[in-house]
């Protein structure tokens, strides 16, 4: 198996005294899921925006799919960006888009055809189990369904490696369900998953890979038993 993505002494400061990452150390290869675990301000957050280029690394290298942050132009940003999904806990969608343009907006800017953009649109809402509700908007959705119209949106571009930051945290148990069903599909598909979470119960019980953060240190990095 081939890395996808190598961070190398990874660290991040923000202003003078807050160490948000030191020294991380992570690879993860092909079709990985790996859990990112560790208390509130441990540095999860911070790391799924370096590894998004959103933030830069104070010090380090962060290695994704070809690209290397020391050497990354701003014409790479949006280019490697295709190459990964995201998802969050408060879902970040357009609010006066139905579901259909949600995702498929995220095909317009980038400037498909229309009628490419249509059937892979239509493709991804059957595939999150959404078709019936494409021409609902945000507020008319329920926090499990919000959450599977920001994961068609994060398919658009078949990434190899979706970061999701907390995506169950403001979930009920059932869609927390649904929606870990439906990354696991994802995962079985081939595409890597880094997963910031603080369910314990449900990272002991799916037996992936841990990556353990604490004040801005891998203090754990466990393998899984699949
Ligand atoms: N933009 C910022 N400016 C200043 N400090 C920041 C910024 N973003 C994060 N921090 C600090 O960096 C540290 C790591 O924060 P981060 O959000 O990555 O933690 P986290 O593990 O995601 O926490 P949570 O579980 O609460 O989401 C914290 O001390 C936080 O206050
Ligand atoms: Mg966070």
């Amino acid at each position: 198996m081939m890395p996808i993505l190598e961070l190398k002494h990874i660290g991040k400061i923000y202003g003078k005294q807050w160490v948000a990452l030191s020294d991380v150390n992570i690879s993860v290869e092909e079709g990985e899921f790996v859990f990112l675990v560790g208390p509130s301000g441990a540095g999860k957050s911070t790391l799924l925006e370096i590894i998004l280029a959103r933030e830069k690394p104070d010090t380090g290298i962060v290695e994704f799919a070809g690209f290397s942050s020391d050497k990354l132009t701003d014409e790479d940003i949006p280019v490697m960006r295709r190459k990964m999904g995201v998802i969050f806990q408060d879902f970040k969608l357009l609010p006066d888009m139905t579901a259909f343009d949600n995702v498929a907006f995220a095909l317009r800017v980038c400037g498909y055809p229309r009628k490419t953009t249509r059937t892979r649109t239509t493709e991804l809402l059957a595939r999150v189990g959404l078709s019936h509700k494409a021409k609902s908007y945000p507020q008319e959705l329920s926090g499990g369904e919000c959450q599977r119209v920001a994961i068609a949106r994060a398919l658009v571009h078949s990434p190899l490696l979706l970061l999701a930051d907390e995506p169950t945290g403001n979930l009920d148990p059932h869609s927390t369900e649904e929606i870990m069903k439906l990354l696991l599909d994802i995962n079985r598909q081939g595409t890597a998953i880094i997963m910031a979470t603080h369910d314990i119960e449900m990272v002991e019980r799916f037996g992936f890979r841990v990556v353990e953060l604490s004040d801005g240190y891998v203090i754990g990095d466990r393998k899984g038993n699949k």
